[in-house]
């Protein structure tokens, strides 16, 4: 999604600026553009397409000075176009933006209605003629800015230079992440704390409703009251973490290959329990209640966690998709109710809404993040880091199975607490303690997924079915293989079948059949057999003897290794990534970066 990063005290700021807006590339986005502070004046140059194409318009447009903002744009008001890319400009004035203006409609018919000239389609424009307003006013370019943005709503950070302090950045944030950073006599801000590793040797996250005035020798934040605050360091990676995908041709490939290696870092650290205890100040002895909240891929981890927590160690579990959950009417809260808030970024917005509007409430908030320094991790009142490294897949892989072995964890040590050794937690954790090995195994079931991903040929919709914590892994195997593959795919919990999608089966519709649930296995064979009926194409996803118990009706299988309970799940998330993987390759589409989609949604 949209990413902003601004420098200044730098000799040539617009190649520091393209090297920061190409580690903001994974994050998806359509077109990019800089404006720099030079000696005549804001020099602005922006395109549709790669920041490639960027750097390639510097070279035969090059824009000089030592201080400049840039940024990525993923469209929301407006085309894809050199138009309504960023940085927006009024007389004297270039701003970014981050998130989405809401009352943009009646700001640009009152600022038009006095004379300012909009280019573009965009939200964003009005907050240059607005801060020019204030300019005029007499303000000067930081207080110009705050009395701007007080007149947004909606969520925003924005970065903007003035030509009447060249040499200075001005940022302001609400609801949409900045942090600055700086080293000797230059200073940065970025929409992402990841994109200023190896080049500022300290940070600064702005906090909700902060301002700053950035030299390259002084970093200045207000708070939202103007009162002049000091904001905690941050530590910053001193080397850019790695951008390539290694031996593999895409970071999708790369990321579903390490899984292994993920798992045995979470296991290593997670394994004897004291990272938990360390890490939370709930005592899920008292807990009554724990209400799941997430998007995507990471809704559907918390909905294979339900299942854990309620069998395992007994506790009520709600899981909720946080779009809705951010707006919905709540239930009176018992005193022992928890949340647990689920995300790969941490800069979900929807999952943030949640986050302000459950600690409004007074409700302990627990984050499970791989980001952390992310504003989940940082507001969270306590968080389990993920431990998964950056992911820059736009699908997510290795943080969805990182999520479940965290989540496992988690349901063991709730176990533990609420039912002590004779629910036996330290089985459970040895079960869990096979997950590397066993992803490892269930990895080499790419041969078969292949042909499988072959056999789908032209369809242009899939089903996948499942059984008990299975029904959460249909509807990821689906949501995967859709955003990668563009086909159209559902996931159902098996016996719904002929509540409805029943209608859908004929000769031509894939069936992918996720045989984990053993207990449930006769049930889902019957499921299976109403399919076969129906002449349906039944792929069928588990270990040998599943795969043999439904030989009679499958067209086509692909093995997983024999795993314990706990840990099925986790294992079945791998042929489902590789088959939309190679669904997408086959298709010749940019796994790494599916159309209209962004890695970190950070607007509502
Ligand atoms: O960063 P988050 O985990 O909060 O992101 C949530 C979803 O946007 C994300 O999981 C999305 O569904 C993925 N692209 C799915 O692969």
């Amino acid at each position: 999604m949209c990413g902003i990063f601004a420098a200044t005290g730098e000799s040539a700021v617009a190649d520091v600026l393209v090297e920061g807006l190409r580690r903001l590339e994974y994050r998806g986005y359509d077109s990019a553009g800089i404006a720099i502070s030079g000696k005549g004046g804001i020099a602005v140059r922006k395109n549709v397409g790669p920041v490639g194409a960027l750097a390639t318009m510097l070279e035969s447009e090059p824009a000089y000075g030592e201080c400049g903002i840039a940024h990525t744009r993923w469209a929301t008001h407006g085309e894809p176009s050199a138009r309504n890319s960023h940085p927006h400009c009024a007389p004297g004035i270039a701003i970014v933006h981050n998130g989405i203006v809401e009352n943009h409609g009646e700001l640009r018919q009152e600022l038009a209605a006095r004379n300012a000239q909009f280019v573009s389609e965009t939200d964003s424009e009005v907050i240059p003629w607005l801060v020019r307003e204030e300019l005029m006013r007499g303000e000067k370019p930081w207080a110009a800015l705050q009395k701007a943005a007080a007149r947004l709503s909606g969520s925003f950070a924005i970065a903007m230079l003035s030509e009447d302090e060249p040499g200075e950045i001005f940022a302001i944030r609400k609801g949409s992440p900045l942090v600055t950073g700086f080293t000797d006599g230059k200073a940065f801000l970025s929409s992402d704390l990841n994109a200023l590793a190896g080049i500022a040797r300290h940070a600064i996250a702005l906090e909700d409703g902060d301002s700053a005035r950035i030299t390259p020798d002084c970093i200045d934040i207000r708070d939202h009251d103007g009162r002049i605050v000091n904001r905690p360091l941050l530590p910053v990676e001193s080397r850019i973490a790695t951008y390539d995908t290694g031996v593999h041709e895409h970071f999708m490939a790369k990321e579903i290959f390490e899984q292994p290696e993920v798992a045995a870092r979470i296991d290593a650290a997670y394994h004897d329990g004291t990272l938990m205890e360390q890490l939370l100040s709930i005592d899920f002895s008292r807990v009554r209640r724990i209400n799941f909240v997430a998007c995507g891929t990471s809704y559907y981890a918390a909905a294979v966690a339900r299942h854990w927590m309620q069998q395992h160690a007994g506790i009520e579990c709600t899981v909720h998709v946080a779009s809705e959950y951010r707006y919905e009417a709540l239930p009176q809260f018992y005193s022992g109710e928890v949340a647990v808030l689920i995300s790969q970024s941490g800069e979900t917005a929807d999952t943030l809404a949640v986050l302000e509007r459950l600690q409004h409430l007074g409700m302990p908030v627990l984050g499970v993040v791989n980001d952390t320094n992310s504003t989940l991790a940082r507001n969270a009142d306590m968080a389990l880091p993920l431990m998964a490294g950056l992911e820059i897949g736009v699908a997510s892989t290795k943080a969805f199975t990182a999520q479940l072995m965290i989540l496992a964890h988690l349901a063991i040590h709730a176990t533990g607490r609420r039912l002590g050794a004779a629910a036996s937690p330290g089985r459970l954790r040895d079960q869990l303690a096979s997950t590397p090995d066993l992803l490892a195994k269930a990895l080499l079931c790419e041969e078969g997924v292949i042909e499988t991903a072959r056999q789908l040929g032209d369809a242009r919709s899939a089903i996948f079915v499942g059984r008990g914590p299975f029904q959460a892994l249909a509807c990821e195997g689906a949501l995967k293989l859709k955003e990668t593959s563009y086909i159209h795919a559902e996931g159902f919990a098996a016996g719904e079948l002929k509540h409805g999608p029943l209608a859908l089966i004929d000769e031509h519709m894939p069936v992918f059949a996720l045989a984990g649930d053993q207990e449930m296995m006769p049930k889902l064979a019957s499921n299976i057999r109403e399919i076969a009926a129906r002449n349906g194409r039944i792929h069928v996803i588990g270990d040998r003897e599943a795969i043999l118990s439904m030989k009679d009706v499958a067209t086509g299988a692909i093995t997983l290794p024999s795993a314990p309970d706990l840990v099925r799940p986790i294992i079945t998330a791998i042929p489902l990534q590789l088959l939309s993987y190679h669904a997408a390759l086959q298709r010749g589409l940019n796994v790494d970066r599916p159309r209209n989609l962004a890695k970190s949604v950070t607007v509502e």
